[in-house]
């Protein structure tokens, strides 16, 4: 249910995950998952305060080249290529290419959502300039915030956060899909672990990530990744740089 940020003395009585993302009441047009799952992924709970400071420097500036082999300009260029003037972004980490890219109009409508309350917030007061709507919620979940659907999507790096095989984990296929216009974008990237050249660097990070459980890509293969995509949408493009794939797809009419 999409609703309004409540009063203060009304939110006392809210769930701890309202009560954690209280700080965006100041942060624009402010809605809430009121079925937000206690669930926490360590994907998602490794972005604390000082983990998110890292982040842009650290993941974006010198891991997607160096290890990864997808730099984050090439990145940025696919968020260029695919973002709408009505965009959802999900699993917003610290919004480092909804800040840096251009959108098709000076006033866009951007949504916000994630499961960890401290991305939203940083996020959220990043982007302000746009006022965006922001969602706490679990991707893995069926998602009920009520938002008018969005003409793009993108869930960049968010994938290969996410634990199981690739057949369970396109459920965010699914759970996004009352939220994405009839002939909308929903793109992305996603580090595999099959299927891609896999840099010996990259095979020594992964393979630590997965067993701190900050990853769960071990079974992610490219193969995988299509065949969850063409079964969904249409025009489904992936190119892949380094063992990043690039991934774009239109919903159906
Ligand atoms: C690696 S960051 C990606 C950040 C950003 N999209 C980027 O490209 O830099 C992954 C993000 O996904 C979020 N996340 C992880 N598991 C999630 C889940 N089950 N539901 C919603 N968000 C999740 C994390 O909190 C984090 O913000």
């Amino acid at each position: 249910m999409r609703m309004k940020w409540p009063a203060a003395s009304d939110s006392a009585s809210n769930s701890d995950a309202c009560a954690r993302s209280s700080r965006t009441l100041r942060l624009g047009r402010v809605s809430e998952n009121d079925q937000v799952t206690k669930q926490r992924t360590l994907g998602a709970g490794v972005y604390g305060r000082i983990g998110l400071h890292f982040y842009d420097a650290g993941v974006l500036g010198i891991s997607s080249m160096l290890i990864w082999r997808c730099s984050s300009t090439r990145t940025l260029a696919h968020y260029q290529a695919n973002v709408s003037a009505n965009h959802l972004d999900v699993g917003v980490g610290t919004g480092y290419f909804l800040d840096r890219v251009t959108y098709p109009s000076t006033t866009p409508r951007l949504g916000l959502l994630d499961l960890n309350g401290n991305s939203l917030t940083h996020t959220a007061r990043r982007l302000i300039r746009y006022s965006p709507e922001i969602y706490q919620a679990d991707i893995l979940q069926p998602i009920a915030v009520g938002a008018e659907p969005f003409d793009s999507i993108g869930l960049n790096y968010l994938l290969h956060c996410l634990p199981g095989p690739m057949a369970s984990k396109a459920v965010v296929f699914d759970n996004l899909g009352p939220l994405l216009k009839p002939g909308g974008t929903i793109f992305g990237g996603t580090a595999l672990r099959h299927g891609v050249r896999l840099p010996l660097q990259a095979r020594a990070f992964m393979g630590v990530y997965n067993a701190m459980g900050i990853f769960g890509n071990s079974n992610d293969s490219l193969a995988g990744l299509r065949s969850e995509l063409e079964s969904r949408f249409d025009d489904v493009s992936i190119e892949v740089h380094g063992c990043v794939a690039l991934f774009r797809a239109r919903a159906r009419p």
